[in-house]
């Protein structure tokens, strides 16, 4: 099996085996929600719509972008792209960077859109793909595939120097991402994969023009750890719980987008209350990745249905409890800092 193949089989058996976690957290536990015992709503007329980059989906969450470029990945991806199409979520393929260089891997995704031809679906390509330009065929080739409605540039500069052959070279890959915004009709949204977005670099994206930020921070999927199970011969761990907690991220990101650009917030989603909380905090979706491919393998469509059905039901519990009919009245007047000992 050629090595990019390989990796990405990897990838997906280590993140699904519970053994790729940080051991910080994403930090969502300092604060509480402020209960409401006069909540003036009815649950039933609750709505979870959300309107993300002029679009409408029935709930608050983003499949995040994982498979791909590996022959296991097509079922996985068709099951994944008929439970968007089904529930009106929005779905980000893995990383085609290995379908620009064997183009036998594109039916793992050109799957997404035959099973769901009107979902929103973002193609995906790493930053440092775009060094230098990436050129138009590829541009093409990305969106073309899965008639894409967005693309998403992933930052992953942890993982790359932990992986053996990983890109050591990041150097153009903000130019890049500027130039490819001006290129592209659709919107361009940049994110991590759970190493988190600064401040500053979310001050650098937005003045590159993205439409949208995934802030994609600590506590949830370890990329470092990853790796470093991958090269079973590294003793060198220092990395396993690099990174900035996702709530910390997007405290960070609210103060700075001010409507310039739209926030997602990931990186250890793990239930409906991080969501609402993100909400809170000022993103627009939260989006999750291994509960999502954890259930798929394990339990197929089902398995995913499961999954969403209880996190739909859960949030709309917690919007009762704060007296909110729609996601957009979240809003930090909700939450409380706890102080943990
Ligand atoms: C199996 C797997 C494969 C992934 N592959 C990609 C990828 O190709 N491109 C990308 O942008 N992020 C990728 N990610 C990162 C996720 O999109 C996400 O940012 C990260 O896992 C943190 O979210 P989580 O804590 O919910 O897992 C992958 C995640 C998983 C679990």
């Amino acid at each position: 099996m050629p090595e990019i193949e390989q990796r990405k089989k990897d990838h997906l058996d280590i993140t699904t085996s519970g053994q790729a976690g940080y051991a910080k957290t994403s930090g969502f536990e300092r604060f509480d929600f402020i209960h409401n015992a006069l909540p003036e709503v009815d649950y039933d007329e609750i709505s979870c719509e959300t309107r993300f980059l002029n679009r409408w989906f029935s709930f608050p969450l983003f499949i995040s972008s994982m498979t791909g470029g590996h022959h296991e990945a097509t079922p996985l991806n068709a099951i994944i792209a008929a439970f968007c199409e089904a529930y009106i979520l929005p779905f980000g393929v893995g990383s085609q960077r290995a379908m620009l260089e064997d183009p036998s891997l594109l039916k793992s995704f050109s799957i997404v859109r035959e099973e769901a031809p009107s979902a929103f679906i973002a193609s995906n390509i790493g930053g440092t793909q775009l060094i230098g330009g990436l050129e138009k065929e590829k541009v093409s080739a990305l969106v073309d595939t899965i008639r894409a409605d967005a693309i998403i540039v992933h930052l992953n500069p942890l993982q790359e120097l932990r992986q053996k052959n990983g890109d050591r070279n990041f150097s153009g890959v903000r130019e890049g991402i500027r130039k490819l915004v001006s290129e592209v009709e659709i919107p361009v949204i940049v994110k991590e994969t759970g190493a988190g977005l600064s401040q500053n670099v979310i001050e650098q994206l937005i003045d590159c023009g993205v439409a949208a930020v995934d802030i994609a921070g600590a506590g949830g999927t370890s990329w470092g750890r990853v790796e470093n199970i991958r090269n079973a011969s590294s003793e060198d761990h220092f990395t396993d719980d690099w990174g900035i907690p996702t709530s910390e991220c997007l405290l960070a990101a609210r103060d700075l987008a001010g409507g310039k650009c739209e926030i997602i917030a990931s990186g250890g989603i793990r239930h409906s209350s991080e969501i609402a909380k993100s909400l809170c905090m000022g993103a627009v979706m939260a989006a999750t990745a291994q509960p999502v491919i954890r259930a798929v393998k394990q339990e197929g469509y089902e398995g995913l249905e499961k999954l969403y059905k209880q996190w739909e039901a859960d949030f709309k519990t917690i919007m009762c409890l704060l007296g909110c009919e729609r996601p957009t009245e979240l809003d930090m007047i909700h939450l409380r800092r706890v102080s943990l000992r």
